[in-house]
């Protein structure tokens, strides 16, 4: 069986750790997983007066949330939390109310910094909006990439073996999670 899984990352710069984190991730995701990039750049910021006639954007977004299998997050941490850019995506998923196109939808998530911290507190706020909006959030193996400039080549490959070993056990784990949890 094949998995769609939506891969929604928390950065919209060119050279963003966790963009080039997550075309690694694509790289070795397991077989039995489609790795497809959402993008959220686009999306107008949440406002409940558009719900009524909702942006066209806001709505292809609602739709690729609802095709897919399983969610994979990967976020920076801004100011200790997810950038405004994902919690909106998140908003936007969320609503109308009663309508929530995250709903039941298995998930992980990669936490990338360049810090020490590597995350930790965008990667909880995260969760913590995931449990709200019913997302089966996978809790072990957890994912904290720290020191994210010192993993990639000029071309932003990821080189660093570790890293590599670390991701490629964390994507195992993710596929047995997507497998147990996907709506059938
Ligand atoms: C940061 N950064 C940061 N890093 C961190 O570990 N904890 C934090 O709270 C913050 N806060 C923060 C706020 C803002 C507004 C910016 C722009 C940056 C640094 C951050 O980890 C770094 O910019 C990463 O490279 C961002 O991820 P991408 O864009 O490389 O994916």
């Amino acid at each position: 069986k094949k998995y769609k899984i939506a891969v929604i990352v928390g950065s919209l710069r060119k050279e963003s750790f966790n963009l080039k984190t997550a075309k690694a991730l694509m790289a070795i995701a397991p077989e039995s997983l489609s790795l497809e990039l959402l993008d959220i750049a686009d999306l107008p910021m949440f406002n409940e007066d558009l719900e009524a006639t909702p942006p066209k954007e806001w709505v292809a977004f609602r739709k690729q949330i609802i095709a897919a299998d399983g969610l994979l997050f990967l976020t920076p941490e801004y100011n200790r939390s997810v950038p405004g850019v994902l919690k909106n995506a998140i908003d936007v998923g969320s609503r109308p109310y009663g309508q929530n196109s995250w709903d039941g939808k298995p998930a992980a998530i990669v936490s990338v910094s360049i810090g020490n911290i590597s995350g930790f507190g965008a990667n909880h706020h995260l969760r913590q909006s995931l449990v709200f909006v019913n997302v089966n959030t996978m809790a072990q193996p957890e994912a904290y990439i720290g020191g994210a400039a010192a993993l990639f080549d000029d071309n932003g490959k990821l080189t660093d073996d570790s890293t590599k070993d670390f991701l490629k056990n964390f994507m195992g784990a993710f596929e047995k999670w997507v497998d147990t949890h996907a709506k059938q």
